[in-house]
């Protein structure tokens, strides 16, 4: 079994693009290279515009790169909760352009020839409690007054008994990781420049944005954070909470179910959905087990657990071939904030909020962020308003008050400590640890390496929690993530965690216990 994304392990690996090494001028600067960057790219390319693309790893190597690969118009939480909590044409609003990114991506497959596994096949919602008969049929019925061609069905290709189900047509299945670097090469053929391993350390908005990274310094007219989350600190991120799901591959014994199904009796809903390394379908996911990013109690290893169990209780499994995590972010009122990112900016957007539908939702804030940059209107602004909250009255001064005492705290925690503080911390073993007032985030590695860095997150100052399936520090506020040597992995923070004591390899007698 591989500890990885399915998509990154049948898919070329290398970097594409190289690192920025010195200072550029663009009219717009996109930071992200996943699928909501690239699609945003290609819309303002191909409306004539000059634009650079800033990814802080590899193209597609983030979120997309751990995703489903399934593209659906239903979403988490339900369209009767977008009723509910708004109104019915903004249901319609949400349904018809999830339809419309479905299409989106279907005609740029086809007209730029891309081998990326896309096939239309339907999309399943099911129950197997009667006590949640009604929730998919409330279900049925917004989705239908959202235009959208769902109806019930008797003939659910899964082995698992259920009492009702419905299916809706003509969704999709793709390779997220293959499509999105195609879209990156052809791109760059035209002229975009997109550079790799390339972190933004800070944005200011003057006449023009200054974007200081790893690399050097970029001006834009504007700048796009196609981050997940915007980057720095941001008032929608009080109002989006960060979630990790899992995501269990399996090869089976006999013939694969052709579709994406979602068990309503969990919530969030349990996902199972087929796909194929080529044309035929060889492999079955299951994502589930959600929860708040750094902040279960239990191993995450139970989590693959309990997927693999349920999945080995109904399906004739040959083989557990794959298991990755993924972050998503969940927002309040159940939509994505697509637009400026403040509402006295004209110059930075941002795209956050996605729920685990980000594929699909990916594709919208793409194509609805190049019509806003271009100044057309756009009926889906309605529904994914970016500033259609109100702001907190203190956010400026929480903001301020905040950003003070993690740079405070970062500052303090620049020392060194003698290793010896460390000597009992076993093989793979990972602590925060209090010494002289300060929180440090220990871990010994498998290598018997002794990290030491601190657990104060630099965005906001939280304390990072280790996450033992991935080997990660996570951050419970807002989701950023570091590897263990502190590195940065994804999240609003810019910075690492500043190491304390950096990789020392203990006795033999240590790598023993
Ligand atoms: Fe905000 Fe850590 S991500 S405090």
């Amino acid at each position: 079994m591989k500890k990885q994304s399915f998509w990154k392990e049948i898919t070329e690996e290398a970097s594409l693009f190289p690192s920025l090494t010195e200072n550029i001028e663009t009219e717009i600067a996109i930071i992200g290279a996943g699928i909501t960057g690239v699609t945003a790219a290609l819309e303002l390319k191909k409306a004539g515009h000059r634009v650079v693309v800033l990814e802080a790893a590899t193209v597609a190597g983030g979120t997309t790169g751990y995703s489903t690969g399934n593209l659906y118009v239903p979403v988490q939480p339900y369209f009767q909760s977008i009723v509910n909590k708004f109104d019915e044409e903004t249901a319609g609003i949400v349904a018809r352009a999830r339809r419309d990114a479905i299409d989106f991506i279907e005609k740029t497959v086809n007209d730029n020839q891309i081998d990326c596994q896309f096939h239309r096949r339907p999309f399943y919602f099911y129950v197997k409690e009667e006590k949640n008969v009604s929730k998919l049929e409330k279900e049925v019925a917004a989705l239908q007054k959202a235009g959208i061609d769902i109806d019930y069905t008797y003939d659910l290709p899964l082995p698992e008994k259920y009492i009702k189900a419905a299916k809706i047509d003509r969704q999709a299945r793709f390779n997220p990781y293959q499509y999105v670097r195609a879209l990156a090469k052809k791109l760059h053929t035209d002229g975009c420049e997109i550079y790799e391993m390339t972190r933004v350390t800070k944005i200011e908005e003057k006449d023009q944005c200054i974007i200081s990274t790893t690399g050097g310094q970029v001006k834009a007219d504007k700048v796009i954070m196609a981050t997940h989350i915007p980057k720095g600190f941001n008032v929608v991120q009080t109002l989006v909470a960060p979630y990790r799901s899992y995501v269990v591959a399996v090869e089976l014994e006999g013939d694969y179910p052709d579709g994406n199904f979602w068990d309503l009796d969990k919530q969030p809903a349990h996902a199972i959905s087929s796909h194929s390394t080529h044309e035929q379908l060889d492999m079955l996911m299951f994502a589930g087990n959600h929860h708040k990013t750094g902040q279960s109690e239990a191993s995450h290893e139970k989590n693959y657990k309990e997927i693999e169990a349920y999945i080995r209780n109904l399906y004739p499994v040959k083989s557990i071939a794959f298991r990755w995590s993924a972050q998503h972010y969940a927002p309040a009122d159940g939509l994505p904030y697509i637009g400026p990112s403040a509402r006295t900016t004209k110059k930075i957007y941002m795209a956050t909020g996605y729920s685990a539908d980000g594929l699909t939702y990916g594709t919208v804030a793409g194509m609805l962020l190049a019509s806003q940059i271009e100044g057309k209107e756009n009926t889906w602004n309605k529904a994914f308003n970016s500033t259609r909250f109100t702001p907190l009255k203190s956010a400026e001064k929480f903001i301020k008050e905040t950003v003070n005492v993690a740079s405070e705290m970062v500052k303090d925690y620049r020392k060194s400590y003698d290793e010896k503080a460390f000597a009992d911390i076993r093989l793979g073993e990972a602590r925060v640890m209090e010494i002289d007032g300060k929180k440090l985030a220990v871990t010994r590695d498998d290598k018997s390496v002794l990290h030491v860095v601190s657990a104060v997150c630099p965005h906001l100052g939280c304390i990072v929690h280790y996450n033992d399936a991935e080997k990660t520090w996570d951050c419970p506020c807002h989701g950023s993530r570091f590897e263990l040597d502190g590195s940065f992995i994804e999240g609003p923070a810019y910075e690492p965690l500043p190491p304390i004591v950096a990789h020392v390899s203990m006795a033999k007698d240590k790598e023993d216990r």
